[in-house]
């Protein structure tokens, strides 16, 4: 029997789906297979972060209709941040009567049961919190890197952001789980890198009893023997603290390279992203980085055309990027996401003004990095 897992989203969402691919082999699913029409059963795993995002997987799902017609055993699943709220999931329950298994975030780790339940009807099952996982496998399928989550939700609640509401508040995990599976992935032998995943890994187990933190963590990481390197993402610069800057610069087995997002190089606009740090904080710390760490790789996330953002403010972030001289940026026009506060503000940009903002940024970091490249 075949599968076909199609993932949406960030590095969390690829890791799940080593998680699904593992659940799936362990129930008789036995050959991945890229072709839609091959499969026995097809798993979505989605991404709500924009609206692009959201619009790709609605399209590939519907265009799932005529397959399901011929192939009636067919099982089609949408899992993921889109389906954890309620109206998206209800809204593919009722717009896709060919999808049999509709669920959220927190259910994943039952999703062998919501398979064998299919025989029964329809599955639309939506918890809201859940624990952690620590008892599905993952099947690897990065090649030398291992993806291993060090902790779950987010508690920042930028405005723009549909995150904490889709995949809850902060949890770390305990610092022994994590410690076990990065041993047990060394072991393996086949690994060169680990890469550390959560969506705020500097505020990694304050949610813990006793506190843990993430310089610790690393350090503790780098005392197990063996040929790997490590990294991580993703860094808020609110919570990047001198303590982290000094584990990098000093241990050898971490991969010297940061992804810092900034988002904005305006403080009004900061402000009203609640980021919770202004430019000349934010520049501190890279300063901080380039001093500590020479050579350190540093790329970063923007959004342009957040609401009320003006043409002198947007410039802003076009002159940060200018100063930094990032390795690499992501830059993205703001998506307004139901439910999050800034998707309620007045003064939504135009899309047309955010496409040239979006296009003028991208320019200008192109610019830079072929100069930065003859240098
Ligand atoms: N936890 C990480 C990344 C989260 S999502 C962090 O805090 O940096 C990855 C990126 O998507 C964000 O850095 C942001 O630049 C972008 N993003 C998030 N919500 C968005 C929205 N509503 N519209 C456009 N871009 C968004
Ligand atoms: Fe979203 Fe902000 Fe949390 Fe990142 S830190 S996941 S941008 S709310
Ligand atoms: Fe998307 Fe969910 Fe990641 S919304 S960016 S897949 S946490």
């Amino acid at each position: 029997m075949k599968y076909c897992i199609v993932t949406y989203g960030c590095q969390m969402n690829v890791h799940e789906s080593e998680k699904i691919a593992a659940i799936l082999e362990k129930i008789g699913y036995n050959e991945f297979t890229e072709k839609r029409d091959e499969a026995d059963i097809i798993v979505f795993n989605t991404c709500a972060i924009r609206e692009g995002a959201e619009d790709r997987v609605f399209g590939n799902v519907g265009a799932l209709k005529k397959l399901k017609k011929q192939r009636k055993d067919l099982i089609i699943v949408v899992c993921g941040c889109m389906t954890q709220k309620e109206e998206t999931a209800k809204l593919f329950y009722q717009k896709f009567p060919f999808v049999d298994i509709i669920i959220g975030t927190f259910n994943l780790p039952q999703l062998e049961h919501y398979i064998s339940a299919v025989k029964t009807g329809r599955q639309l099952d939506l918890k809201t919190e859940g624990d952690i996982d620590e008892v599905n496998p993952y099947k690897r399928t990065s090649g030398e890197n291992a993806w291993v989550n060090i902790m779950y939700g987010c508690n920042n609640f930028c405005t723009y952001c549909i995150v904490p509401y889709v995949r809850g508040r902060e949890k770390s995990r305990k610092k022994e789980n994590i410690l076990n599976e990065i041993r047990g992935i060394v072991a393996e032998n086949k690994y060169k890198k680990i890469t550390l995943l959560g969506q705020n890994v500097n505020s990694y187990g304050q949610d813990l009893e006793p506190k843990e933190s993430f310089s610790n963590l690393l350090k503790e990481i780098c005392q197990i023997e063996g040929d790997f390197k490590i990294w991580f993402m993703t860094s808020h610069p609110k919570d990047l603290t001198d303590d982290v800057i000094d584990v990098i610069a000093s241990e050898d087995k971490i991969i010297k390279d940061i992804h810092l997002p900034a988002q904005s190089g305006n403080n009004r606009i900061l402000g009203l992203m609640n980021r919770k740090y202004t430019r000349e904080k934010y520049l501190d710390i890279i300063n901080k980085i380039r001093t500590k760490i020479p050579n350190c790789r540093i790329t970063s996330d923007f959004i342009v055309g957040f609401p009320t953002e003006t043409e002198e403010e947007f410039e802003d972030t076009m002159s940060l990027v200018d100063t930094i001289k990032y390795d690499s940026i992501f830059a993205f026009m703001y998506s307004p996401r139901i439910g999050t506060v800034a998707s309620k503000m007045e003064g939504q940009v135009d899309e047309k003004i955010k496409n040239e903002r979006v296009n003028k940024l991208l320019a200008l970091e192109k610019k830079i990095q072929k100069e930065e490249g003859k240098k």
